[in-house]
């Protein structure tokens, strides 16, 4: 390996990981000075059992608790605001945001917003808005409730424009949350689809983090051992759940989140017009997009992906081999295999090839991928 150019390495935020960590943030809190909280969340999680636990427990402690769970699926400016609003009438002094990436990427949009009050997208990391992020944050706690997205430990946040759907990222190190409690107990009863969906996401960061483009070996050795732990893991997870699959699943999920500070590809590329045109949940998006990017990026990249082959345990090193198993996976964990499956239509696809070929993700995959290979691969897939 040649070094040829600087490379930065940020590492996350503090993480307390394992079976029952939640219940370390009351203690937390207190010992910060924190009394009250708001907690950012989804209207599905706000209703489970342990969601009502922590908030109770915390309440218990003299904490002053509010909770904010009016998000949409794929989150939209309206909602940060309504977030924000609810912070400053209930006079809070923190953000904790608990559930999966959509609720974790409001509650960072909140905690950017509460002082920072031009237009949200002002600061729209894509138009160099990262530069106006310059006032102090609150306190940010994040609590992953899905094994997927990897943001409790990110620094971006994706929100979309409540009118034309457009996905906008809001970015800045100052962001990161300030401590992460990663509890595998809280997705004991992920029900199997997300756990399927959401765990090939997981996936697809490891395995794009490992091969895009910049060199970098701190985020590809995290990128490889996040691919095995998935591999071990996810099937038994979505099937026959216990805490060790559990486990692994967080913990290579947030490998992921990690390792994907290098880049990913073609593979969340071909994902996002999916879900800005069709809803489509990102992990299935990526889920079914993943053996098509992949066996596009094989030649030229045989090395990498016998790596990778290993890192999966896998008897013949290649990359068609590595193809074959991701496509296996998926119908294991009862995945479908074509767009087709996912409500996408034949006359979808050159918009969707448009949409993907003007996606932030591709610029950062090995090979350079064209309009015309969008195209193509979409059609393999449809
Ligand atoms: N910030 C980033 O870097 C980044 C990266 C990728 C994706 N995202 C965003 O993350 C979102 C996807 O996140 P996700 O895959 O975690 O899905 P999600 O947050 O949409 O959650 C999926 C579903 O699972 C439910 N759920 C969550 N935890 C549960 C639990 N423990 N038990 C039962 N149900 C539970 C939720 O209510 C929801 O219905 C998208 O909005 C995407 O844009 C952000
Ligand atoms: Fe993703």
């Amino acid at each position: 390996m040649t070094f040829n150019t600087i490379l930065q390495f940020n590492f996350p935020a503090t993480v307390r990981f394992g079976p029952g960590a939640s219940k370390e943030l009351g203690d937390y809190l207190i010992t910060h000075g924190i009394r009250r909280p708001l907690i950012v969340t989804d209207p599905v999680v706000s209703q489970l059992e342990f969601l009502k636990q922590i908030a109770g427990d915390l309440k218990k402690r003299n904490l002053s608790v509010e909770v904010f769970s009016a998000i949409h699926k794929n989150p939209v400016k309206s909602d940060v605001y309504a977030g924000t609003d609810l912070y400053d009438d209930a006079e809070r002094d923190s953000v904790i945001g608990i559930g999966g990436g959509a609720a974790l990427d409001v509650a960072r949009a909140i905690v950017l917003r509460i002082n920072h009050r031009e237009d949200l997208f002002k600061y729209d990391d894509l138009i160099g808005g990262d530069v106006f992020v310059t006032n102090d944050v609150p306190h940010f706690v994040t609590i992953p409730t899905t094994s997927g997205t990897g943001s409790e430990i990110g620094r971006s946040a994706i929100i979309s424009d409540d009118n034309t759907r457009q996905k906008r990222i809001l970015f800045s190190p100052k962001l990161m949350a300030r401590i992460v409690f990663a509890d595998p107990l809280l997705t004991m009863d992920l029900p199997p689809p997300i756990t399927a969906a959401t765990g090939m996401d997981a996936l697809t960061h490891n395995l794009e983090a490992y091969l895009a483009r910049t060199p970098h070996p701190l985020c590809e050795g995290i990128a490889l051992e996040g691919i095995s732990l998935i591999s071990q893991s996810l099937e038994k997870a979505v099937k026959n759940p216990d805490v060790a699959s559990r486990s692994m699943m967080m913990m290579g999920s947030l490998m992921g989140g990690v390792a994907f500070q290098k880049g990913l590809g073609v593979v969340h590329s071909l994902a996002h017009p999916l879900s800005t045109l069709l809803d489509v949940h990102h992990g299935l998006a990526n889920a079914v997009s993943l053996p098509y990017g992949m066996e596009f990026n094989i030649s030229g990249f045989e090395q990498q992906f016998s790596r990778i082959a290993r890192a999966l345990e896998l008897t013949t090193l290649s990359g068609e081999a590595v193809v074959r198993y991701l496509a296996n996976l998926n119908s294991r964990i009862s995945i479908p295999a074509r767009l087709r499956d996912l409500g996408v239509k034949e006359e979808h696809l050159e918009t969707l090839a448009d949409l993907a070929e003007a996606d932030f993700a591709h610029p950062n995959n090995p090979k350079a991928v064209r309009r015309e290979d969008f195209r193509m691969l979409y059609k393999q897939a449809y």
